[in-house]
């Protein structure tokens, strides 16, 4: 079920006796890596309580649509709009002649008739009513309207009848939700991302950095997470908002890059350095502003750790991947990076090319091939680059695999 990771998913529960296996769903959705939002019909929370599934789903319930509270938090159409997929489990038969009316009346069919995300309907109900023309007509014609419909099983039921209309296992649900999403390329690897510039203090009001706009790390980490990798953002000041689905986490200094990729760094299958990180930092950091005495200003400056070659130094390494940004002997610079820093694949570019700029072009670098990539804007050379990273990492973690 790795292509639930990274997705998002709406549970809608109704009024069933199935909703207490809404629960399981919900948590077997959540440990395979979906971000699940629970909205419950206030039928639902007759059979269970919203408590249980914000205990399980770490996310608030949603059960009204006219509450000022929700709505001052994400309100219904924010979370109309949030979905991968909306998935109704149980389904009743109520709620389906509702849908199919086009109603509006509660929050839960609200959602459905603003939604664009795909819809899964997994219907639960006694037998008589899952058999009568009404139902019938009904889930035609949703399905008509391109709904998903998971189920019903067969069996015995709660009310003591057997037959048809039995909502299916939690697991089965599970595994349907996951079969109509692609599986993504990286889905369910961890990814580490540095980016950006880092600042070295001078003083209170001064700082020694390096030119990065942070564009290509960024598009990277968007991408990987479209890829459904669980991506880390480690990012020095930049001007850009973090990518959707990336945890971001903010950094200063080369040091502090260096600590937060050091506290993600066991957790991760591909550690990939874009950050420009300032080689040298101030060996002394003057408290007060520097007032101007002198024509000329000496400052001595000392050597900041290197994070990649850290990183890949560890006794249980990622896959590390670095950036070099060449001004000049480009491929010859960067072959000599990729080896000294014990890298498993570099990318290297000219340098005065790509600051700032959205078009991009790279040759890549590894212990025994190479190949070059763009140009192209930075989106798509993004693309590029971790189809390549995924080729390489599975040729590293399974040899046999031949890319
Ligand atoms: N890098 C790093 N830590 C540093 C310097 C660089 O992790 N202190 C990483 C960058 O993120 C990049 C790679 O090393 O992935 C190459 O960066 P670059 O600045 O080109 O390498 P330097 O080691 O600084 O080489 P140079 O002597 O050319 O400045």
């Amino acid at each position: 079920m790795n292509s639930l990771a990274n997705k998002r998913i709406l549970l809608g529960i109704t009024g069933g006796i199935a909703a207490y296996k809404s629960a399981e769903l919900a948590r077997l959705l959540g440990k395979a890596g979906a971000d699940v939002r629970v909205v419950m019909t206030p039928a639902a929370t007759q059979f269970i309580t919203p408590l249980t599934l914000q205990a399980l789903t770490g996310n608030r319930v949603h059960t009204e649509l006219l509450d000022a509270d929700a709505e001052a938090g994400m309100g219904h159409i924010e979370l109309a709009r949030w979905p991968d997929l909306v998935l109704i489990a149980p389904a009743s038969a109520d709620f389906l002649a509702r849908v199919a009316a086009g109603q509006a009346d509660d929050l839960l069919s609200t959602m459905l008739l603003a939604t664009r995300a795909p819809i899964a309907l997994a219907p639960a109900m006694n037998q008589a009513m899952w058999l009568n023309v009404a139902t019938r007509d009904n889930l035609q014609s949703l399905a008509a309207r391109g709904m998903h419909v998971f189920g019903p099983a067969e069996g015995e039921q709660a009310c003591g009848d057997t037959g048809p209309g039995r909502m299916l296992e939690p697991h089965q649900l599970a595994e349907k939700a996951s079969a109509l999403f692609e599986s993504g390329l990286l889905a369910g690897l961890r990814l580490v991302i540095t980016a950006g510039p880092t600042r070295e203090a001078i003083d209170p009001v001064r700082y020694i950095s390096n030119h990065s706009s942070g564009k290509m790390g960024y598009a990277l980490a968007a991408e990987a997470a479209a890829a459904g990798a669980l991506v880390t953002l480690i990012s020095g000041p930049v001007a850009l908002p973090a990518p959707e689905r990336v945890r971001r986490v903010d950094v200063v200094s080369a040091r502090q890059m260096l600590d937060a990729s050091l506290a993600v760094a066991n957790d991760c299958d591909i550690f990939i350095g874009v950050a420009a990180v300032a080689d040298y930092r101030p060996a002394n950091v003057a408290e007060q502003k520097i007032k101007k005495h002198d024509d000329t200003l000496s400052l001595e400056l000392v050597r900041n750790p290197d994070i990649i070659s850290t990183i890949a130094s560890l006794e249980r390494r990622p896959f590390t991947v670095g950036f070099a940004a060449e001004t000049e002997d480009v491929d010859a610079n960067g072959a000599g990076k990729l080896q000294r820093k014990k890298l498993d694949l570099l990318f290297a570019n000219h340098a005065t090319s790509t600051f700032g700029s959205d078009a991009i072009a790279a040759t890549a670098l590894w212990s025994d091939g190479s190949t070059s990539l763009g140009p192209g804007n930075k989106a798509l050379v993004a693309r590029q680059m971790l189809a390549l990273i995924h080729a390489r990492y599975l040729h590293h973690v399974e040899p046999a695999v031949r890319t």
